[in-house]
């Protein structure tokens, strides 16, 4: 029996702050309260001056990600861990089948590679990448499984995009069993369109990859989305959308009564294209899709968080390496798409967010845990502080400072995009259903204990 209590410490969720005392048992929370008696030798942990936050959830990333002709770098051990030192405590990583793949034979692989290697808790969005009676078949029995979200790209046509018969087949269904349907939104012919013109003016370096997908292309994807929502009346939610003018596009939808949410990723809100300029193809490093923007996009996506426009903060970790990345080298189409950021999304959004006044700490913590509970069928099991929830607890010295770097980080991936970047604020303590699993920044605890978590369909 697992047992500990965290003392003194400054509880912050999404609602709530105040001093006091948290007994853990058995994996859930027990008591809290101020000098709580507990019986005699439980494991004593002094938070005083510190930040107590629930486990932070991740609601995108991309762990195994076969893709572009190769396979992402992490695996469930390396991924976890680093998502762990970063005061990630729950993973939503995406399942996705080759397209000719039957979606129950990717879902058996994802387990095979997930179960008893995973160090922190885990679900999936199960991913579409072809529509018809043995795919319907298959999800009816994966989201009786638990997995109670799909993912589509409207992106990635011929690969792992699909068209509009498939994607309002798959809302529909959505709509039918209660689960919530995720969208890569961009306009996957434009993009083509864009990038032969470009590759044949000989413009062939990272920094065209932006151009290649405006934001206007995204924009178009993302209303496209949000009609298919409102045509079948289906829970929609916009991953990684990156630029003022899809955002207007999902307010104004929402307005007219699509039932959509907005993710932003910490990427989008302080990287920017020039990165993909860097000479020496280390552009390359920050290649991923929807682009990173133009600087003049960051306000309005800090502004739609501090208001709750932006539900949700995703790291979208897609890491590959340097030698992957070179894959494109002589063609910005055939880089692998992805930043690797599962790590450092909390700090830095803490950094760039709390720290700056940008965005309030109870948003911080809606943004980065609680909304993604609620919106992903966890809550109030992850994503808050209280009696009953699981014991999934992140204690924050918001003091410390330290610097991102390749050298220091636990991803498994041969750079790291925030490199150099100082952040304030260090995960002392991480604890997975009372299980500590990390102390001063470092991964001290068990592997494999991560659970897959069984999600219920939402009810109409
Ligand atoms: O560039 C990205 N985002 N790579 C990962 C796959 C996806 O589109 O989310
Ligand atoms: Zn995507
Ligand atoms: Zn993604
Ligand atoms: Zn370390």
């Amino acid at each position: 029996m697992s047992q500990l209590v965290i003392r003194n410490g400054e509880i912050v969720t999404a609602s709530q702050r105040y001093v006091a005392d948290i007994y853990c048992e058995d994996g859930t929370i027990k008591a809290i309260g101020p000098n709580l008696d507990v019986p005699a030798g439980v494991e004593e942990y002094d938070a005083r001056g510190k930040y107590v936050f629930p486990g932070f959830i991740d609601p995108h990333t991309h762990v195994r990600l076969p893709f572009m002709g190769t396979m992402a770098v992490d695996d469930y051990e390396s991924a976890t861990v680093a998502a762990l030192c970063g005061g990630t405590t729950t993973l939503i990583d995406f399942c996705i089948p080759e397209r000719d793949e039957s979606p129950l034979h990717a879902f058996n692989t994802w387990q095979e590679v997930s179960q008893g290697k995973a160090c922190s808790d885990f679900t999936w969005h199960m991913a579409v990448t072809r529509f018809d009676e043995e795919v319907e078949r298959e999800l009816r029995e994966i989201v009786s499984r638990g997995v109670t979200s799909f993912k589509v790209f409207l992106a990635y046509g011929g690969a792992l995009g699909v068209d509009d018969a498939a994607l309002l087949g798959v809302m529909k269904l959505a709509k039918e069993l209660g689960v919530v349907v995720t969208a890569h939104c961009e306009n996957s012919e434009m993009i083509d369109t864009l990038q032969k013109k470009l590759v044949a003016e000989g413009k062939i370096g990272p920094e065209w990859h932006e151009p290649s997908r405006p934001t206007y292309v995204e924009a178009e994807g993302t209303r496209h989305f949000c009609n298919l929502a409102r045509t079948t009346g289906a829970e929609g939610y916009i991953v990684h959308l990156s630029c003022e003018e899809a955002l207007k596009e999902a307010v104004d939808a929402q307005l007219a009564g699509a039932n959509v949410w907005v993710e932003t990723l910490i990427q989008h809100l302080v990287l920017d294209h020039t990165d993909a300029e860097r000479p020496n193809f280390e552009g390359a490093k920050f290649v991923m899709s929807p682009p990173l923007r133009d600087k003049s996009n960051q306000d309005p996506l800090w502004n739609g968080f501090a208001k709750g426009i932006i539900a949700t903060l995703g790291s979208d970790h897609a890491p590959f390496d340097m030698e992957q990345k070179r894959m494109g080298e002589d063609n910005f189409c055939l880089i692998p798409n992805g930043i690797p950021s599962l790590e450092d999304r909390v700090r830095v959004f803490f950094t760039e967010g709390v720290q700056t006044g940008r965005v309030d700490i109870h948003r911080f913590v809606d943004a980065a845990s609680t909304q993604a509970a609620k919106i992903f069928g966890l809550f109030p099991k992850k994503g808050t502080i209280q009696i009953g929830s699981d014991a999934d607890l992140v204690v924050y010295d918001p003091e410390v400072k330290e610097k991102l770097s390749v050298e220091t980080h636990h991803m498994n991936v041969d750079y790291n995009p925030f490199e150099g970047r100082e952040v304030q604020g260090r995960c002392e303590l991480v604890t997975v259903r009372g299980n500590v699993q990390v102390r001063d920044g470092e991964f001290v605890g068990q592997k494999g204990i991560g659970e897959f978590l069984k999600r219920k369909p939402k009810m109409s």
